[in-house]
């Protein structure tokens, strides 16, 4: 039977600065899982890209003296090279100032319209530019203060379109009920107590007041606003692949989960289309146990840390370190512990060590090209890894997949063949029994290597490109790696030591 296919998504992020480390976090987790799906041979597409219209960019443009669409087209660039950067292998790089994608918005809101879920109404209330949103009175802080921003908010009233959120409201407590995976099991109390008092939402801007964004199709004196016009992001960046509808998995910070959970799907029965499976949010971090921010000037760049690092350091950091869902904290001490003693003590030196061991001990031993290595009992446990990967995978588990990554398959199954060279210190043995255990072990390092390319896509390819062979992970099998490489290289340098 043909795998299943996986529609992953990271939001649309503003192009009003540079990516910056929670936009980092999305995107590689993001990233990992489209990796992960695809080692699998699963149908996967993955989207990412930039939400370009609204009052935020606009005002961006403004106070640096250029116009919006110079000001996105910089971005636009600028989020791409980080990504080429980063190592994050998107399908699809999606810019809402796309003309398909303002197409699609028009006519999705065209439909919306005639089936009666938009109407004219006076909206007032109090709108955050930063967060492109109104709030309640009762929602803000005191002093009439944004809660995520902490800056003062603009009191507006103004003529507007609204979408009949609130008939749809048991429609998606029903959907919620039926569908357990959908809200992230963290912020789902949350979200079921705002849906208690779910109201209708303005998803419109006059054009005096907001020009840059895509006009309503019924009344051009409006633009939409810009969340109703960036979720849809999600379908105009499949283009003619709609066989990926639904979203599988959609990946986001908790900030902005409420959009995602509610907002979103509401659009889409309206609109009559599948609903999304999962909405998965993670937290927020702090930097050295502080609130990120430019005053502070503590804001971690995400280049930088891997400039100085790796790519795959970076990756490693935030999927194996920080506790997913929950608010975490990007430490500059761990971060240099894991590179030095995990990634280059635990698992570069291990590389080296056997290729070098091989030259040294058993070099002249032809790698035996045909039948499968009876393989030690000691890796028996690796194949194990491998069919709870697929277990985990298939149940769309990511709460657990970082986890079993970080301690299963990378600290366990590495550790693995570092105790097995140390048990049986093969540099003290005559070649001729060198030999098979070297064999063992490098059979093992390719098998937990292959596992490993999700998680270090940068390193592993090193690896498998300096073999000439480069398996995945769904046609992998213990004991039949070995004999299809090509070489063994004389040395293999994945990480340097940081000081
Ligand atoms: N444009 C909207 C999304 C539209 S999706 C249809 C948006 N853009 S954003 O640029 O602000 O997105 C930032 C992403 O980074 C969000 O997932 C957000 O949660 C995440 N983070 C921003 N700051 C963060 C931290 N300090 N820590 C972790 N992630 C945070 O929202």
């Amino acid at each position: 039977m043909a795998k299943p296919k996986r529609f992953i998504t990271t939001p649309i992020y503003y192009p009003n600065s540079r990516p910056h480390i929670g936009s980092a976090y999305t995107t590689i987790v993001a990233d990992f899982f489209a990796r992960l799906y695809r080692e699998l041979a699963y149908g996967t597409y993955f989207l990412t890209g930039v939400d370009e219209h609204g009052e935020k960019i606009q005002k961006a443009a403004e106070a640096k003296g250029e116009t919006p669409q110079q000001l996105v087209d910089e971005m636009a660039s600028s989020f791409k090279d980080a990504w080429k950067r980063l190592g994050i292998s998107y399908n699809r790089f999606i810019r809402t100032t796309e003309k398909s994608h303002e197409k699609l918005v028009r006519e999705i809101l065209m439909k919306v319209y005639e089936k009666g879920d938009i109407y004219k109404d006076v909206y007032e209330g109090y709108y955050c530019v930063s967060c492109e949103r109104y709030y309640t009175e009762k929602e803000l802080l005191p002093g009439l203060l944004c809660p995520y921003h902490h800056k003062p908010v603009e009191k507006k009233r103004i003529d507007a379109y609204f979408f009949r959120m609130a008939k749809y409201r048991d429609e998606l407590l029903a959907y919620y009920r039926e569908n357990p995976q959908f809200l992230p099991p963290k912020y789902k109390e949350e979200i079921l107590n705002k849906m208690k008092d779910l109201k209708d939402i303005c998803i419109s801007r006059p054009v005096n007041q907001v020009s840059w964004g895509i006009r309503l199709p019924f009344d051009e004196e409006h633009v939409a606003y810009v969340w109703f016009d960036a979720l849809l992001n999600y379908m105009s960046g499949l283009d003619d692949k709609m066989q990926f509808w639904p979203p599988d998995l959609q990946f986001m910070g908790k900030d902005i989960l409420w959009f995602h959970a509610v907002l979103w799907p509401a659009m889409l029965i309206s609109a009559g289309f599948a609903l999304p499976k999962r909405e998965i949010a993670h937290g927020f971090l702090t930097v050295d146990g502080k609130k990120m921010s430019k005053s502070l000037g503590n804001v971690v760049d995400p280049l930088e840390m891997a400039e100085k690092y790796s790519a795959d350091t970076l990756r490693y950091y935030l999927l194996t370190k920080l506790p997913f869902g929950d608010d975490g904290d990007f430490s500059r001490a761990v971060f240099k512990e894991a590179h030095n003693s995990e990634l280059l003590g635990h698992y570069g030196n291990l590389a080296n060590r056997l290729v070098k061991l091989w030259h040294r001990v058993a070099g002249k031993a032809e790698i035996e090209q045909e039948g499968k290595l009876a393989v030690d009992e000691c890796f028996a446990k690796l194949e194990s890894l491998k069919a709870k990967i697929e277990e985990l995978a298939a149940s769309n588990d990511v709460e657990s997949l970082l986890p079993f990554y970080a301690n299963d398959v990378f600290m366990d199954g590495v550790g693995a063949i570092n105790a097995y060279l140390n048990e049986k210190e093969p540099w003290r043995l005559e070649p001729s029994e060198a030999e098979p255990i070297l064999r063992q072990a490098l059979e093992a390092f390719l098998y937990v290597s292959t596992l490993l390319k999700p998680l270090l896509p940068a390193s592993t390819s090193k690896i498998f490109s300096s073999f000439g062979y480069e398996p995945c992970v769904s046609e992998l099998e213990l004991g039949a790696t070995l004999s299809k490489v090509k070489t063994i290289p004389k040395e293999l340098f994945l990480f340097k030591r940081v000081e």
